[in-house]
């Protein structure tokens, strides 16, 4: 038994100095070491762990150094008002719909959104419609909304207050929300757009626009998932519709009243950054990207997917040219050339069956790149391909009960078999491709049934199954 468990297990995993292809943004300290100001910072983080002292505003009511630095963020977003947010994009998404909604309202929502979405839609009491998402059969894994079907769901639908949607997604893939938004305001609804994995977007040309520049009513970013910011740490923008004083209401209500100093201290740098050198060091990294895919997909084990790929298919718009998906060709399995590159020395970010997933920044070098090449040329798999052929299908279920409903009502297992007919009593995610079957209040039919147990013969995770039991309400 260790006496430090935390503390010894985060020695033990910076002693192993992988190659960081994933979050944080700051790339290990890189992000800040490479400039004189950011070298000033990372020097005296600890010493800025301070309370609200005389001089240093607060972020609850900003007037003084905060809002000056707010007012810098909106002007690089080109936003109305732009937040600080130290809880996350977590705590961004809560106030975006709390802000915008009330109690009973109906929105449309992609089907494969984020869990803090979910919750709010749950605390909100909310109705949600959603958005079937368009799994890629090539690769195993949902790239898009259906766009068609959204088309379909704003056309049928009166009295939809607003719609929420992820751009870009997990893999770097982006949505037509261009389309979204002007079909949207043309009927007078907002537009919320978790933008958790799009805080660099729009800095040069070489990255998709921003979703702010789109014309979103409001958006989210994580700067601490692609930008130099610590952990935790994202940004929240808004436009001319938000309704200001509520937004600053529930920005605070979701936010500690202790909020840290270096953590808003790395979003007011990663801000500077941005401004300072972004444009060309982004331009530089997809530069360094582009050279190193068209070497690794000379070896015939892997294959890392480029945007003309992808853009045959009608929903997909952009991607992000700062995030490789590796795809293993069906030979293999995404999880395992992800331990194997780990064992290498490289820190991939997230993997599913066919995929492997990794953010690229500035701060990588090109020694990171050539590290990555040699790993991936020798890289012979011994993982069990993946087994299964049948499309996981994702006809949307009955709604009998809302979410909110759903949370409040007593609960039992019963053997999958025996759940047909029933009300799912929580959410059912097989993975791949992770976008839910069955949201809590969904009917069980028998489809749903036979989908669950083909995904657990065929060896896939389902969230949600324990046993074969189903919880149901
Ligand atoms: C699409 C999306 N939205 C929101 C979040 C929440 O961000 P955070 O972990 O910064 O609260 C995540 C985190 O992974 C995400 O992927």
């Amino acid at each position: 038994v260790s006496k430090l468990p935390i503390v010894e297990g985060l020695m033990k995993y910076i002693k192993e100095k992988n190659i960081p292809f994933s979050m944080p943004g700051h790339k290990g300290g890189r992000g800040f070491y490479s400039t004189e100001e950011g070298k000033r910072l990372f020097k005296s983080i600890i010493d800025i762990d301070i309370t609200e002292v005389d001089g240093l505003d607060n972020l609850h009511s900003a007037e003084g150094i905060i809002a000056e630095a707010q007012c810098a963020l909106k002007k690089l977003y080109g936003s109305e008002k732009s937040y600080f947010l130290v809880n996350g994009s977590t705590s961004g998404n809560l106030a975006m719909i709390f802000s915008t909604f009330n109690e009973g309202d109906k929105i449309i929502v992609e089907r494969n959104c984020h869990r803090s979405i979910f919750n709010a839609i749950i605390m909100r009491k909310l109705k949600p419609i959603y958005i079937k998402n368009l799994i890629s059969e090539s690769y195993n894994a949902p790239f898009s909304i259906d766009m068609e079907h959204f088309l379909q769901l704003i056309e049928e639908h009166s009295n939809i207050r607003g719609i929420v949607i992820t751009y870009p997604n997990y893999y770097g893939i982006c949505t037509d929300i261009k389309k979204v938004i002007r079909e949207a305001h043309k009927r007078d609804i907002r537009v919320l757009v978790d933008s958790a994995h799009g805080a660099h977007f729009g800095i040069n040309s070489f990255l998709p626009e921003s979703a702010v520049a789109l014309g979103a009513d409001m958006v989210v970013m994580s700067a601490h998932k692609t930008l130099p910011s610590m952990t935790q740490t994202a940004y929240l923008h808004i436009g001319k519709a938000a309704e200001v004083d509520k937004v600053d209401f529930y920005v605070s209500a979701f936010t500690s009243t202790s909020p840290s100093y270096p953590l808003l201290a790395s979003l007011d740098y990663a801000r500077f950054y941005m401004e300072q050198k972004g444009s060309k060091d982004y331009a530089e990294c997809i530069n360094l990207a582009n050279k190193y895919r068209t070497k690794i997909n000379a070896l015939d084990n892997v294959h890392i997917i480029s945007k003309e790929e992808l853009l045959d298919n009608a929903s997909v718009f952009d991607k992000d040219e700062s995030r490789y998906i590796i795809n293993v060709l069906k030979r293999g399995s995404g999880h395992h050339l992800l331990s194997y590159l780990r064992g290498k020395g490289i820190q991939a970010e997230m993997s599913d069956e066919n995929n492997v997933i990794l953010i690229l920044s500035p701060f990588n070098t090109e020694d990171d790149f050539d590290a990555l090449y040699k790993a991936l040329k020798n890289y012979t798999s011994e993982a069990k391909p993946c087994k299964h052929t049948k499309h996981i299908s994702y006809k949307l279920p009955q709604v009998v009960l809302q979410p909110y409903e759903a949370i409040e009502r007593k609960k039992f297992r019963v053997l999958l078999k025996d759940a047909e007919g029933r009300v799912a009593g929580e959410n059912i995610v097989p993975y791949p491709p992770g976008v839910p079957l069955l949201i809590a209040g969904e009917y069980i039919d028998r489809e749903a049934v036979e989908m669950i147990k083909y995904c657990l013969d065929n060896e896939l995770t389902v969230l949600g199954i324990e046993n074969e039991m189903i919880k149901v309400i």
